[in-house]
């Protein structure tokens, strides 16, 4: 079953290019220039009708939300949330018929976000699902949605479900786009670039061993901070959550630019700070936040973009990623982020399918 993989966590990172080839199977409409999601029962009409998206989830389930979040609001200009399940379910939050809510789960059984999901069914509202479990209970009480199709995942860290799920809102970024202010060209373009997503993740694992260099230099860290902006924002929050699920290294996720409302006062030579700064309308905004903590001898990890000629200079660890749009990257960057938290992990000797006082499925609230 682990295929010769050490652990679930490492063969379901290596499973990416394949989950995510699936998750995109028969979806992609190059013809027409957009996605197809039949199984969200939603006519070209009634999709045009959705004034605003409530995305709700758990863990790395809601992180996939925030970068989905992003995509949906550049692609379709369509108003956006994104919320804890177990928040929203005791929030009074104004909803109209207009909304839709998707609920994200790969289990499809995590009590918090199957609350969730029933309160905004009393409040008539519109519940799709992003599963991976089959026939799982939200996926049963959903009036429809979108399979990920990643194949099981065994490690309690969630990986391939994160990549599927980040997948899965672009092609509905895509579709809701199509069906607003995206052109045709536009459409194609990025058809073409997520066609290109697998072998570009195959091609990032190939390199495994880069990280596990880096991930041994500083798996005696006191903490770590990861930092990303705007489409990486979301994917900071993952990073630093695999990191501290597996590792017990207190990592902390955060908006680059909050560094200087509080953050900053953590950096000291013992606490590396993991910046996510490919290429990408915010690049400039990065560099000067990664001259900032190294002002106050911060080590920094950066995950730039290939042919990067100015972070080398800057940052004390650099791994690259391949050019890609800025609405892609999350899905290339997060997986050098699983493979550091996975490395760190084994040089510290942990346990790191079974990691202490978590479960796979939190089917308690
Ligand atoms: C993180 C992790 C958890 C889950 C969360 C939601 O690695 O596994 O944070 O993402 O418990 O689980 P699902 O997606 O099954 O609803």
């Amino acid at each position: 079953e682990l295929g010769g993989y050490p652990h679930y966590m490492l063969k379901e990172i290596f499973d990416q290019p394949e989950a995510i080839r699936n998750a995109m199977r028969g979806r992609l409409d190059l013809e027409e220039a957009t996605a197809k999601l039949g199984g969200l029962n939603m006519n070209p009409h009634q999709l045009l009708r959705i004034q605003r998206i409530v995305i709700v989830g758990c863990g790395t389930a809601r992180h996939a939300g925030i970068v989905g979040e992003y995509l949906i609001e550049s692609l379709a200009h369509l108003p956006v949330e994104v919320d804890y399940a177990s928040e929203f379910r005791y929030r009074n939050a104004p909803l109209d018929g207009e909304t839709v809510v998707f609920a994200v789960s790969q289990s499809g059984e995590t009590a918090d976000t199957l609350a969730a999901v029933r309160e905004a069914k009393r409040k008539g509202m519109r519940v799709l699902g992003i599963c991976n479990q089959v026939g799982s209970t939200i996926a049963r009480e959903t009036e429809g949605g979108v399979y990920m199709h990643a194949g099981p995942e065994i490690g309690v860290a969630a990986t391939k479900s994160f990549t599927s799920q980040v997948l899965v809102f672009l092609l509905l970024a895509v579709l809701l786009g199509r069906l607003r202010y995206l052109s045709a060209r536009q459409g194609k373009k990025l058809i073409e670039a997520i066609e290109k997503l697998p072998d570009q993740v195959t091609s990032v694992l190939s390199r495994h061993k880069e990280i596990r260099a880096i991930a041994e230099k500083y798996a005696d860290a006191e903490a770590m901070l990861f930092l990303g902006r705007q489409f990486q924002y979301g994917i900071a929050l993952e990073g630093a959550l695999k990191m501290k699920e597996i590792t017990y290294i207190r990592a902390e996720g955060h908006p680059a630019a909050e560094l200087k409302h509080g953050v900053i006062a953590l950096v000291d030579e013992r606490i590396p700070s993991i910046f996510l700064c490919p290429q990408d309308g915010v690049y400039d905004k990065n560099v000067s936040n990664i001259a900032e903590v190294k002002a106050r001898r911060g080590p920094v990890i950066a995950i730039a973009s290939e042919g990067d000629d100015r972070i080398g200079k800057l940052a004390d660890d650099v791994f690259l990623i391949p050019q890609c749009s800025e609405l892609l990257a999350p899905i290339l960057t997060v997986v050098p982020l699983q493979l550091l938290a996975y490395y760190t992990a084994l040089s510290l000797g942990r346990d790191i399918d079974k990691p202490r006082n978590l479960a796979k499925s939190v089917t308690v609230e």
